[in-house]
């Protein structure tokens, strides 16, 4: 596991989105693991400034997001599909075909999930896989827990993530529970791994991907068996390093 301590968040977004443009000019045709949530922002605003100046080209990447709520469409402003579309796909020269995220409102969560696994292995696997951490170490939405899946699965959020998430959404709206999410085998077979993380919100649990400890109850410590693992924080976020 690599550590990357930067001064603050433009920072860790420029250093992070120089990393994945480096990677796809690498393997223009390479298979990108994205995630959503307030940390990657700043990555993805680099990388549509990269795309611009023609410093790197998505024509030939595919994407395949960790996970969606259950319940919301791909239209509804809260979803992840939208947050995809909003923040990158609609400002880089990626195919929206060759973009996927799971369908929240599937009727058959399990085909769905299921299928979604196919699809990334048909794809031939994540070359590159970007992760931020919830503050409980969950990844992708494996949440802690006495056994973690393997495979895409449907999960129940906890309070805690709830209540995390409820930021993005307008009082009084309800904040889905459960959420379709890549398991952890998935994310472990990711040839390259990317953590991010920002805010002293996160230096517990940045501090304790150096314990060498790995638990269920962390999800993220199981990031330390990984061959290639860059973790990117700022000094808030590597606090406790
Ligand atoms: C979202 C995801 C989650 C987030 C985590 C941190 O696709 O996979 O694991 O990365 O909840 O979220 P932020 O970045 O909002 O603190």
């Amino acid at each position: 596991m690599e550590f990357y301590v930067y001064d603050n968040y433009d920072e860790v977004s420029k250093y992070a989105a120089k990393m994945v443009s480096d990677f796809v000019n690498e393997k223009p045709d390479c298979v990108l693991g994205l995630a959503t949530g307030e940390t990657p922002i700043g990555m993805y605003k680099k990388l549509i400034e990269y795309n611009r100046e023609k410093l790197v080209d998505f024509s030939r990447v595919k994407s395949f997001n960790l996970d969606e709520y259950r319940g919301l469409s791909g239209s509804h402003p809260q979803s992840y599909r939208y947050f995809m579309d909003k923040n990158f796909f609609n400002h880089i020269n990626i195919d929206k075909h060759n973009t996927f995220i799971p369908n929240g409102i599937c009727e058959d969560v399990k085909k769905e999930c299921s299928d979604y696994e196919d699809k990334i292995n048909e794809a031939g696997g994540v070359d590159l896989q970007i992760l931020g951490v919830g503050s409980n170490g969950h990844i992708g939405f494996n949440e802690p827990s006495l056994e973690l899946c393997v495979y895409t699965h449907l999960t129940n959020l906890t309070e805690e993530t709830m209540k995390a998430n409820s930021r993005f959404f307008k009082s009084g709206e309800e904040v889905p529970d459960k959420a379709i999410t890549v398991g952890i085998g998935q994310i472990m077979k990711a040839k390259k791994i990317i953590l991010l993380a920002s805010g002293t919100k996160k230096a517990d649990i940045i501090g304790r991907l150096f314990s060498g400890k790995v638990s269920t109850e962390n999800p993220s410590s199981i990031l330390q068996v990984h061959p290639s693992v860059a973790v990117i924080v700022d000094k808030d976020a590597g606090a406790l390093i």
